[in-house]
């Protein structure tokens, strides 16, 4: 089978070396791929948003099976145009990516469907969410561009000062585009998070073993929001328990209510959520695996990717036992110096001993290939993951791995993983 991903970062680099452990795949494709997908990957510079393009290059190649991985081009409808062609695919339509693509719709569909989410109210005009926000005067209120935002749209602001600022930013100076053409206000929770990863198709979903982010770019919280700068599966506050009220209150309303919208999910649809004192909450919905989550989750699963894809674009997910480790997955992000600010790219990369290391990947996701050499080519350069029997003995060869790679400029955290060893009592 030859395979077509699209998308060129980490998460694209876990999905590729998964998909490559099934003997049927002959050949895969990446567009665009990057310095580090070229060793398990033809990679095509083709970019993940030129449609028209990624629809002729997979036409032209006889693709037999497509994977369109970040949000952008489910957003523009790839899924649709593949499929259009004759070309599978494992990924939402247009329609239904709309989940991630408007916080507006997807907090209406929770309220339509008694999904448990924040308390909130959407505004098309400044003034009457600066309006709200004083009435209500409870900080800290969180503020939401309604559309995508490079996962840069959720402002926490604590006084009603921020609040005008961060109103003035997205709605008036328009700091996302359209995207800030309407705000979600809404009420402020706490707990801890915890992203849930699942496979649906439409019908059956399968939660994937849960894992915690690390958001922000300095150690202890600190600094400012990130993409991720390092993940942990399984996520300790997410207990048996905890994942059967989920399924019952969140997993499979969700589903129904896209069903009952004309709106049929089908992929991986990406559940953040807050383990608040009254149950858990959603704080968002991805319409795509999470970036680095993915890096932590696929390495755990036992069960073949490209089967478990293809039944979830076949309708067949129902009849696929899919298995996951119980072992633990660690990885620690190495992002270049400035991230997420401005940074310096083209510094070269010694990656050490780190790739051979037992149970260590080093996933690529801003590295690229310069005169034959490995450089950095973004904000975050590497994520490197460990498996071990448990979190502790997957932190420790992280971290060992970790310390094996430099360039100039390189920093990562060195507390990934703490607060859930704390929680597990280590
Ligand atoms: P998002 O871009 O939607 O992933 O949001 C970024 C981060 O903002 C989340 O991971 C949460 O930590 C935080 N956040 C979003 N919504 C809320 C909320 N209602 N209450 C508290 N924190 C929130
Ligand atoms: N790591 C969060 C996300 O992929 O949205």
């Amino acid at each position: 089978m030859k395979l077509l991903v699209v998308g060129g970062g980490g998460r694209e680099h876990a999905i590729i070396k998964k998909l490559r452990e099934n003997p049927q795949v002959t050949e895969i494709f990446a567009c665009p791929g990057n310095g580090g997908i070229a060793k398990d990957a033809a990679c095509v510079s083709i970019g993940a948003t030129d449609i028209p393009a990624l629809v002729d290059f997979a036409v032209e190649k006889a693709v037999d099976f497509c994977v369109v991985a970040p949000d952008d081009p489910l957003a523009l409808g790839c899924v649709d145009a593949m499929e259009e062609k004759g070309i599978p695919c494992f990924g939402p339509n247009k329609n239904a990516a709309v989940i991630e693509g408007s916080k507006v719709f997807s907090k209406d569909l929770m309220k339509k469907y008694g999904i448990p989410t924040a308390k909130y109210e959407v505004f098309s005009d400044p003034k009457a969410a600066l309006d709200y926000i004083r009435e209500q005067n409870e900080f800290p209120t969180v503020i939401k561009a309604d559309g995508l935002a490079l996962g840069k749209g959720v402002i926490i602001a604590e006084s009603m000062e921020q609040a005008a600022d961060a109103v003035k930013s997205i709605m008036e100076d328009k700091m996302f585009g359209d995207s800030g053409n309407r705000v979600v206000v809404e009420e402020f929770l706490t707990g801890p998070e915890v992203s849930v990863l699942s496979f649906t198709d439409g019908k059956t979903i399968v939660p994937m073993v849960s894992s915690m982010d690390h958001k922000r770019a300095l150690d202890g919280d600190k600094g400012l929001n990130t993409g991720g700068m390092g993940t942990v599966a399984p996520n300790p506050y997410y207990t048996d328990e905890v994942a059967a009220q989920c399924m019952e209150t969140i997993f499979l309303p969700t589903v129904r209510a896209m069903n009952a919208e004309g709106r049929t999910f089908k992929g991986c649809l990406y559940f953040g959520l807050m383990l608040t004192e009254k149950g858990p909450r959603v704080i968002e919905y991805n319409c795509r695996f999470g970036d680095p989550e993915t890096q932590v989750v696929l390495p755990l699963l036992k069960t073949d990717l490209l089967t478990i894809m293809r039944a979830v674009h076949d309708g067949t997910l129902e009849g696929v036992p899919v298995e996951f480790s119980d072992g633990a997955a660690a990885c620690v992000v190495i992002a270049s110096g400035g991230y997420p600010k401005s940074y310096p790219k083209g510094l070269e990369i010694d990656l050490g001993k780190a790739e051979e290391m037992t149970d260590v990947t080093v996933y690529h996701a801003g590295t690229a290939l310069k005169d034959g050499k490995l450089v950095t080519s973004g904000g975050r350069v590497l994520g490197v993951t460990a498996v071990g029997d448990d979190l502790t003995s997957a932190l420790e060869k992280a971290y060992a791995a970790v310390r094996e790679i430099t360039f100039d400029g390189a920093f990562y955290r060195k507390d990934i993983g703490a607060r859930a060893l704390k929680a597990l009592g280590k």
